[in-house]
């Protein structure tokens, strides 16, 4: 029996200087789509795969990461007051039990690296996940619990995939294919943000990962590589000519890529037009906006 995936780290010591200045004072991960932060989308992936423990790698400013995890008593009371159960009940998904989540800080901004390494103590040695919360997935069954469904079966590292154009791999960590099985492919090396024309593959690296211990020992060398900082890439790959299995998961979904304003505010559109409450307006605005655009050309 495979040990389960019970623990995952959440790298969000960015700065998030794409979102300045909103990220002057809010932490780029507490930014909504719709009316959730989207840490609150990680969360919940993470729950639905059967991870118990949350581990969050922070720096100075995300202060109000912590609080929005936190038991809000006086808002609370008052909604209980009011009788707005609806909304305590929408609360509940934000509290987190004492012990369940754990905060790190990197002082450093050393890379991606170094971020997961930072939260090498709360990891034994068994497998574990890292989640990216930019890369928002929406999908029937949540990314990473078909990850770990996946990884029931084939043990290994487990890195999620998606198929991009030639011209955007230089801003992936790119997979060396040795084998394409179609959803899982087997891989001979992995190389983050190759330079343009050189990468092994289109087949990029999407922020869901489940690791062995092995990856964090290799982070111990605090070797740097692209960009000069300490990539995870280099670290899984490290295991693998070490001898370990890296697989790439084509997962299914959609993703959006909430770093990038562009991806914000399509997620934005994509989660609201999901909602029941918000679909009719919103599909009926974009469409007036459409002809009203057609009507002046
Ligand atoms: C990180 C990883 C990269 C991966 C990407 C997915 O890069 O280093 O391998 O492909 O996330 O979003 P970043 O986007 O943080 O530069």
């Amino acid at each position: 029996m495979r040990k389960r995936v019970t623990k995952a780290i959440f790298p969000v010591a960015g700065l998030g200087t794409r979102f300045l200045p909103a990220t002057k004072s809010v932490p780029k991960e507490i930014m909504t789509l719709v009316d959730r932060p989207l840490v609150q989308y990680a969360i919940d992936e993470a729950r639905a795969a059967g991870i118990k423990e949350f581990i969050f790698i922070t720096s100075r400013g995300k202060s109000a990461l912590e609080d929005y995890f936190d038991n809000a008593p006086q808002l609370e009371a008052e909604l209980r007051r009011k009788g707005k159960e609806d909304l305590l009940e929408i609360l509940k998904s934000t509290n987190m039990d004492s012990g369940e989540i754990a905060y790190m800080r990197q002082h450093k901004p050393l890379g991606l690296g170094h971020a997961v390494w930072c939260a090498r103590r709360f990891i034994a040695n068994e497998p574990f996940a890292v989640i990216l919360p930019d890369d928002v997935i929406a999908a029937e069954k949540p990314c990473l619990q078909q990850m770990v469904e996946a990884f029931d079966e084939t043990g290994g590292n487990m890195v999620a995939a998606m198929d991009v154009p030639e011209a955007a791999t230089k801003s992936y960590g790119i997979l060396d294919i040795k084998e394409d099985m179609g959803r899982i492919v087997s891989t001979k090396g992995m190389v983050e943000k190759p330079a343009p024309g050189s990468a092994p593959s289109n087949l990029a690296v999407i922020g869901r990962y489940i690791l062995t211990p092995t990856v964090l020992q290799k982070l111990n060398r605090k070797q740097a590589g692209a960009g000069g900082e300490i990539q995870l890439t280099d670290a899984i790959d490290a295991a693998r000519a070490d001898g370990e299995e890296v697989y790439g998961y084509r997962f299914q979904g959609q993703r959006f890529d909430c770093g990038s304003k562009a991806g914000f505010l399509q997620a934005t559109v994509a989660f609201a037009l999901a909602r029941d409450d918000l679909r009719d307006d919103l599909w009926n605005y974009i469409t007036d906006m459409v002809h009203a655009d057609k009507a002046a050309q």
